[in-house]
């Protein structure tokens, strides 16, 4: 039996950005120098107090075994200090807070807590895809909303509840977003928080990106809704906030019957994070925010040479006012050729050896667009920039050409 014959592989497509990365590999293989703007792989490193409290525990007695699947008391306490710091939101760690392996596996264990086979469930798109698989996987079905935070968002959500059948289960936010990077306010939240009471809708939001803004109000939380609680449950990570992508740190928090559902699905899944990288975890909550600021500063400054360089290359990109990403409209004459964001992004890799997100593999709104992660330093992003410019060139020249051999050149180049 082929494995896409099992129900739940057949509702899992391979990854758009596998071809990116198996063309990525072929090239390396071949010794090409490939900047790598593609995946959102934080390149930082993890600051050294925190690798220091790691090492610091390992070995310590009962340290080896397993671990708590909810996450030891202390690091569900620094979560919910870190709500009060930040936001202002008092969180009881013992019913409110549940660490997870990465925002990813709580976010994709929700789903399936809450899940039943046919539920619906509102997801943006474009989206990190998670959004929408976690649901998939889970038996449920997807009805896609708009990803900015404006009107025709709340349209989509009205049409959904009036319409969709059975009624929506659930509707997933993000903001920052990934991989648009729109940001939402205080009034937006506290606008789906009212919809999703009255329309009894359970709220999703994920707040990966908190803490990597360039905006002067830091992005806020649903839960400073107080009524948020009694719909909302909200997912962090350690992965960016610290550059600890590879340690698996997350949580989710808020309303006590979501949570309570996730930590039983845990508990039969999982015995939680090992005990020293919980404990180092709970270090970074709790220690010096210092890093945090130099982090949010080395992004601001990648982001602002990308927008720099780029745009004297000859491609435009619109500022993010938060995340570690760019979303960038195809340059011409790739735009208005019609070429497709999957197939610019190979031949932008093929011939100028630049690695980007196509931003179909974000669903297809996001179609026209491709995503650039700001994980490479300054010095490579205008060597990225320098290769696109000679790229932009070669492809400008041919677009000269005539409207006839410019389709053709694009075509034929992908
Ligand atoms: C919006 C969003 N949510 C969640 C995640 C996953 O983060 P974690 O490492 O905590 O699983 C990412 C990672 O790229 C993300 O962009």
């Amino acid at each position: 039996m082929d494995s896409d014959e099992f129900y739940r592989i057949k509702r899992l497509p391979p990854y758009v950005f596998e071809q990116v990365n198996r063309q990525k590999a072929a090239l390396r293989a071949k010794g090409a120098d490939i900047i790598d703007l593609g995946m959102g792989n934080p390149d930082l490193p993890t600051p050294e107090h925190i690798n220091a409290k790691l090492i610091e525990t390992v070995g310590k007695p009962r340290t080896n075994r397993y671990s708590a699947s909810r996450g030891i008391p202390g690091l569900r306490r620094a979560q919910a200090a870190y709500y009060e710091r930040r936001f202002g939101v008092k969180l009881d760690p013992e019913t409110q807070v549940v660490a997870t392996l990465g925002s990813k596996e709580g976010f994709a264990n929700m789903a399936q807590a809450i899940t039943a086979p046919g539920d619906v469930i509102l997801a943006p798109n474009p989206t990190y895809p998670i959004h929408a698989f976690g649901f998939l996987i889970a038996g449920g079905t997807i009805r896609q909303v708009p990803a900015e935070p404006g009107s025709a968002f709340f349209e989509a959500l009205h049409r959904a509840v009036n319409h969709s059948v059975p009624k929506p289960l659930a509707v997933v936010l993000n903001y920052p977003s990934n991989p648009t990077a729109y940001v939402a306010d205080l009034d937006f939240y506290r606008e789906v928080v009212s919809f999703a009471r009255r329309h009894d809708l359970i709220v999703l939001s994920d707040l990966a990106y908190a803490e990597i803004y360039f905006t002067d109000t830091p992005p806020p939380s649903i839960l400073q809704i107080p009524e948020a609680f009694e719909v909302a449950v909200e997912f962090t990570s350690l992965s960016k906030t610290y550059s600890m992508p590879g340690w698996r740190i997350g949580f989710a928090v808020g309303n006590e019957r979501l949570i309570a559902a996730l930590a039983r699905v845990k508990s039969y899944l999982d015995y939680g994070a090992f005990t020293p990288i919980q404990v180092a975890a709970a270090a970074a909550l709790n220690g010096p925010q210092d890093c945090v600021d130099e982090a949010r500063r080395i992004y601001r400054r990648r982001r602002d040479v990308l927008v720099e360089a780029f745009g004297r290359a000859g491609w435009e990109i619109p500022p993010p006012p938060a995340t570690m990403f760019a979303w960038a409209p195809l340059p011409e004459p790739f735009r208005s050729a019609g070429m497709g964001s999957l197939e610019f992004a190979k031949l932008l890799q093929e011939e100028a050896h630049v690695a980007v997100s196509p931003g179909v593999g974000f669903g297809e709104d996001g179609e026209g667009f491709v995503r650039i992660a700001l994980v490479e330093n300054e010095q490579r992003i205008r060597q990225a920039a320098r290769n696109i410019r000679r790229f932009l060139e070669k492809h400008g020249r041919a677009a000269h050409k005539g409207a006839k051999s410019d389709q053709k050149e694009v075509n034929q180049a992908s």
